[in-house]
């Protein structure tokens, strides 16, 4: 596999201009709600998603940057990213409804109550540890570098992954492991993705889910 270079920080910084960057979107929260009725069978009334044990899980978007989330569903639409489940509903939107039902679910309150699974003490410090420190030993900066303090996101191009489902998340890393989520932009996620193992995914991604949504 090709491993992508990482870029420094500071001109990942400059690509994103981090705070500078103000939603351009033209959406109405109210005509969301109306729109979201069918999505809510997966993402739940409250928008905090649900995990089937075993089965698929399905992400909270309860709180999650509207543009961010406006991206994804057009990210969707154009195959950058596949999945079987959420594919028709995203084709079903058009462009107005794409930017109603991210700003609706944008002001829902995040709240994601989810035990850390059969994760250990152990397996939650190495999370922590890569979470918010990273392993420069293998070329792994820390999530929160770029997803902002706290993993809480950080404007419309890094999102909050704390208080995530954890098999959302694990999900997700495997996606780009497997070329399955090609909608990062620089490669970003790629890079980090392709140095995790099974062991660092499930770590990450047990503690990041047991820590409180902002
Ligand atoms: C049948 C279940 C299902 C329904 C119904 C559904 N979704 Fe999803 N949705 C998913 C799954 C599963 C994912 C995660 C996909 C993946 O792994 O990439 C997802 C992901 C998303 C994401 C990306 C979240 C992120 O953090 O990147 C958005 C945004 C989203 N859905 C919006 C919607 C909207 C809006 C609707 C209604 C029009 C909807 N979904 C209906 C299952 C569903
Ligand atoms: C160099 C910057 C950078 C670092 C470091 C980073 N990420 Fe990301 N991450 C991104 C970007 C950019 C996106 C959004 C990609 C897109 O536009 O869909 C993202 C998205 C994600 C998503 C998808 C969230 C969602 O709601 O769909 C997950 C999960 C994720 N990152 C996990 C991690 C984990 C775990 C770590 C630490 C081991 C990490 N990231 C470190 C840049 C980074």
């Amino acid at each position: 596999m090709k491993t992508y270079p990482l870029k420094p920080l500071s001109l990942v910084l400059l690509i994103f201009g981090f705070s500078t960057t103000v939603s351009a979107l033209d959406g109405d929260a109210e005509r969301g709600q109306a729109a979201a009725a069918v999505c809510t069978a997966c993402h739940q009334a409250d928008g905090n998603g649900l995990s089937i044990p075993g089965a698929e899980s399905w992400p909270r978007l309860a709180g999650l940057d509207a543009a961010y989330m406006y991206k994804q569903l057009q990210d969707f639409n154009s195959g950058q990213r596949e999945n079987a489940s959420m594919a028709p509903f995203a084709a079903m939107l058009n462009d107005q409804q794409m930017q109603d039902v991210a700003v609706y679910f944008s002001q829902l309150m995040p709240n994601v109550v989810q035990g850390a699974d059969d994760a250990d003490e152990a397996l939650l410090k190495q999370g922590e540890r890569l979470a918010t420190l990273g392993d420069w030993s293998r070329y792994i900066p820390s999530c929160q570098s770029c997803h902002g303090p706290d993993n809480q996101g950080a404007g419309e191009n890094f999102p909050g992954i704390a208080g995530q489902h954890a098999g959302y998340l694990q999900a997700q890393l495997h996606n780009w492991q497997q070329d399955k989520r090609r909608n990062d932009p620089q490669h970003l996620m790629l890079a980090i993705a392709e140095r995790l193992n099974d062991e660092d995914i499930k770590a990450v991604a047990a503690w990041l889910s047991v820590q409180p949504a902002k």
